[in-house]
């Protein structure tokens, strides 16, 4: 298939389009770089042994993407082009409510015009809210978020279910994930925020790579068996490779499907600080700070879904997202 990825330069996308290629399929990437850098593109090529068709192109450019669409034959598209920080989304939500609601626009837009029916989305798990309890099921309620930024997942959840009740032909999968963490095992691609890291395993791997001095975690007094947040933590590869799915799970298909891509078990953040350290034989500096605001205590997924319907599971463990992080961080910036 002849694939667009939108975004396909950042840290999900760059190992989706690793896993495309590999599995024999066309990716084209559509990246503005606004959180990517350039030799993402060579590294892919280093990984694979083929170059992806690159377009440093901002989504919203709807006369843009119509080029793109004249100069191949898409069959589907994945989009994970967003902004996606929390916080930084409160700060400036007008800036993120457009870029990816107008992205997502744009883009339905455009492949109205040219036919094409495959749509495979980036969601989160922040479209579960404050109050479902876990491990999160697909037909709870989503529709609920803490941040702008959860909510523009939330609306372009609801604007693709409208778009297909409007075109039956059409499929849209809402891929909701999880945490993920980990890099490629060739260390040449991973997650590289540009400023301090907010998530959590980039900003380990900047702690032991000596960038930063120590980890605050944020509250050691929630309601959990060691005190700090739970979450469900899986492979980036794994992630990946569960849109390969989706993709042959849509082929055949219409219709809006909700589909979780999680492990099905939480890990505290203790516990996955005491996975790296055992993982690479490091002692990673630590304290104990307030809680941030806006986390929950716990979620993960109920992860059956995604077996049942795309035949996908996460396979690696918490110490290979751990070895793979730390991999990539060590030599990230190099
Ligand atoms: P990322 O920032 O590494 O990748 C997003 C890419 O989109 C970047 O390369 C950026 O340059 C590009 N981009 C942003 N706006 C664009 C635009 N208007 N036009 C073209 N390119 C644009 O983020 P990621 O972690 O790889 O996330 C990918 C997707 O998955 C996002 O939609 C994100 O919201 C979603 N998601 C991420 C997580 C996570 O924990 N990383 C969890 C749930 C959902
Ligand atoms: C994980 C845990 C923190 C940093 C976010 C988004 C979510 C999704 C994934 C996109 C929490 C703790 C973190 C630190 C810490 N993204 N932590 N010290 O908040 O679960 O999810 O990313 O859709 O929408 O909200 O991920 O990696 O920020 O935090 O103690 O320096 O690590 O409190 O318990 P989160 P995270």
């Amino acid at each position: 298939m002849n694939v667009l990825v939108t975004g396909g330069a950042g840290y999900i996308g760059s190992h989706t389009v690793v896993e495309l290629i590999n599995a024999g399929h066309n990716a084209i990437i559509v990246d503005d770089l606004s959180n990517a850098k350039a030799d993402v593109v060579d590294r892919i090529q280093t990984i694979t042994g083929t170059r992806p068709v690159f377009y440093e192109l901002d989504c919203k450019n709807i006369d843009g993407l119509r080029s793109v669409f004249s100069a191949h034959k898409i069959d589907a598209i994945i989009h994970f082009a967003a902004f996606k920080a929390v916080g930084e989304s409160v700060k400036k939500p007008l800036q993120y409510y457009r870029n990816n609601l107008d992205s997502t626009f744009a883009l339905l837009e455009v492949m109205e015009e040219f036919g094409c029916k495959k749509f495979i989305f980036s969601s989160s798990a922040t479209v579960y809210g404050p109050n479902n309890p876990h491990p999160y099921k697909e037909e709870m309620p989503a529709i609920q978020s803490s941040s702008p930024y959860g909510w523009t997942k939330v609306m372009i959840e609801r604007i693709l279910t409208d778009y297909v009740t409007a075109h039956p032909d059409f499929c849209a999968v809402l891929l909701r994930y999880f945490n993920p963490i980990g890099a490629h095992e060739s260390g040449l691609l991973g997650d590289d925020p540009n400023g301090i890291p907010n998530n959590l395993m980039p900003y380990i791997g900047r702690v032991a790579a000596g960038q930063l001095e120590k980890l605050t975690i944020f509250g050691g007094d929630y309601p959990t068996p060691d005190g700090t947040c739970q979450r469900d933590y899986l492979h980036v590869v794994d992630l990946a490779v569960g849109h390969l799915k989706a993709l042959e799970f849509a082929k055949d298909r219409e219709g809006a499907e909700a589909i979780n891509l999680g492990t099905g078990n939480g890990i505290s953040v203790l516990e996955l600080v005491n996975a790296f350290n055992k993982a690479n034989d490091m002692d990673l500096p630590y304290v104990i700070g307030p809680r941030r605001d806006g986390d929950l205590p716990a979620f993960w997924a109920d992860a059956e879904k995604a077996k049942n319907l795309l035949g996908w599971e996460a396979t690696h463990t918490v110490e290979d997202m751990c070895r793979s992080a730390w991999q990539f961080a060590k030599n990230a910036g190099k």
